[in-house]
């Protein structure tokens, strides 16, 4: 029998050899969260940071600031809190024992109106307090989780309130900026302005939490982390490259949000065009953030805005009528809360682009985006070039490119499709998969991606926030689209039932979609 594999006499699961063993964080600190009693807080924020707890990342040395408007007392806040923790995490992980106890009394909360500078100077005591009790060691991490137009607000208290950006040895400030940054290229360029006065670059972190998740950060390993894949990665064999995220809900509670934005300002303008230039850059000189993040601006700066006469060519919009998800009839976008009933609001968008540079001249990227949609996938897939010429195979098989898959959710994995011989006498050939995945390639749950991107801004680590040229770029690249989409009514709306692939306009802006 073959011994199982130990480390200093503890046996050791296989599948997770070369893992880290722990991943604690050291530097203390105080994370303050404004729109502390929000939804996103409640949903993703304050379980990624217990969940933290839990699993040993986040600091020995923590505290947690609430600041919304809703009146708490400390007490009050930490009832909410574990409300919370026990309506969002598994049960597994509910707050209880000695862990919540601990992690309870490092909380506190601050009931502000957001428009005095008073709230603000009270925040900066409190801070002071944890620092003495909780040893944060002046560290303060500023979460802005409140609706976008409070950001400016937030910041410019800040400022006043003596709680500006440092970096003196004493401690540092951060903060870290929730999508969507700007609706569009003037207000982000205004927002970027408000924070530039508070905030150098290397303190601000513009959150895109798709960039939080496993696959997407495999990117980059996937490329220059092996041989094989980068000879390859170019205009001479690839055909096209298309970029998916799909969802089957809709827009739940959000539809007053989400009615003022639409496909492509909430998915393609962030998500979907990081994607697109983690796939495309060149290789960085280092993996440190700046080198990465200059290639990602780089390529993008590779990308021509479209003339408003092109709109048409290069985009397919949809919003989603009645329909059928998991067998269960739903209603259409213009039959949800806080929509209107007359709404252009695209709830599907489809864009290709083309990069023009050596690399990638002539390929199209197609991103499509969209909700209730037939399911929810996001993946990237790179379709190269036929074969130059075809001598195996009886005439009547469909000879079908090769793909690689870069599946993000929710199977994270890669695939490679590639043509193999039906066994027996004749020379058929037909399609087959080569598929990796992460659960069982590794043995782990992938951390949610919040999880990752809070203890990376605790770290000071911003290869996985997005710099403001980029921000800014990939407003200019969606501009003439939403100029023209704003200007022109869609009369074709809806366009797409419920649960169904999206739009036609979409398979005639792109005919190869892999089916979701
Ligand atoms: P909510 O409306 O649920 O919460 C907003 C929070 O901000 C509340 O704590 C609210 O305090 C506070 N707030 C302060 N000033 C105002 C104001 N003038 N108007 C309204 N609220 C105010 O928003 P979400 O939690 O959904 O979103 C927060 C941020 O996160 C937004 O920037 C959003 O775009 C972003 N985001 C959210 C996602 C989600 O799934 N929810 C996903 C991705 C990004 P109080 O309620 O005490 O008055
Ligand atoms: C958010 C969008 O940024 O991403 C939402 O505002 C969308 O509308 C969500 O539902 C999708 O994230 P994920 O991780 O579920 O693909």
């Amino acid at each position: 029998m073959i011994a199982a594999p130990t480390v200093d006499g503890e046996a050791i699961n296989p599948l997770r050899a070369g893992l880290p063993p722990s991943d604690r964080i050291e530097e203390p600190c105080s994370i303050v969260f404004f729109g502390a009693s929000g939804d996103l807080f409640k949903r993703m924020l304050l379980p990624a940071v217990y969940s933290m707890r839990l699993n040993g990342t986040l600091p020995t040395d923590f505290a947690l600031v609430g600041f919304a408007r809703t009146t708490y007392d400390d007490d009050g806040f930490r009832e909410y809190c574990r409300a919370q923790l026990d309506a969002f995490m598994p049960d597994d992980k509910k707050p209880e024992g000695s862990v919540w106890d601990d992690f309870a009394r490092r909380i506190r909360y601050i009931a502000a109106d957001f428009k005095d500078t008073a709230d603000f100077v009270k925040l900066k005591n409190l801070l002071a307090r944890n620092d003495e009790e909780f040893g944060t060691g002046g560290n303060h991490l500023f979460y802005l989780a409140t609706p976008p137009p409070v950001f400016p607000e937030v910041v410019r208290h800040l400022k006043n309130a003596g709680l500006d950006a440092r970096d003196d040895g004493a401690g540092w400030t951060r903060i870290v900026v929730e999508k969507p940054f700007g609706i569009d290229l003037e207000s982000a360029q205004a927002l970027q302005r408000e924070i530039e006065k508070v905030f150098p670059e290397a303190a601000v972190y513009r959150i895109d939490h798709y960039l939080g998740k496993e696959p997407v950060q495999d990117i980059i390993a996937l490329r220059f982390a092996n041989t094989i894949f980068e000879p390859i990665w170019n205009r001479n064999y690839v055909q096209n490259i298309q970029i998916t995220a799909a969802e089957s809900i809709g827009v739940e509670e959000r539809g007053g949000y989400y009615d003022h934005a639409g496909a492509l300002r909430d998915m393609i303008q962030n998500h979907v065009i990081n994607l697109l230039a983690l796939v495309a850059m060149e290789p960085p000189v280092s993996s440190h953030a700046d080198d990465i993040r200059n290639e990602k601006s780089k390529v993008l700066s590779a990308i021509s805005p479209a003339a408003y006469d092109e709109v048409a060519d290069i985009s397919a919009r949809g919003q989603y009528g009645p329909g059928v998800i998991d067998g269960q009839p739903v209603k259409g976008y213009r039959q949800e809360d806080a929509v209107a009933p007359d709404s252009n609001t695209e709830t599907f968008a489809a864009v290709r682009f083309c990069i023009d540079n050596w690399r990638w001249s002539g390929v199209p990227f197609c991103l499509r985006s969209g909700k209730r949609l037939a399911r929810k996938v996001s993946e990237i897939v790179v379709t190269f070039k036929p074969i130059p010429h075809r001598f195996y195979g009886a005439s009547t098989d469909d000879i079908e490119p090769n793909l690689l898959v870069i599946k993000i959710q929710p199977d994270e994995g890669i695939a490679m499709r590639f043509e193999a011989k039906v066994p027996g006498p004749k020379d058929h050939v037909r399609s087959v998969y080569m598929d990796f995945n992460y659960g069982t390639g590794f043995g782990v749950v992938s951390p949610p991606a919040y999880e990752r991107l809070i203890g990376d801004a605790i770290r000071g680590d911003q290869t996985l926030f997005t710099r403001w040229d980029a921000v800014e770029r990939a407003w200019q690249l969606v501009t003439p689209i939403l100029d023209v989409w704003t200007s022109s009514k869609d009369f074709s709306f809806p366009n797409y039932a419920a649960g169904s692939q999206g739009p036609p306009s979409a398979v005639k802006l792109f005919p190869d979609w892999r089916q979701l």
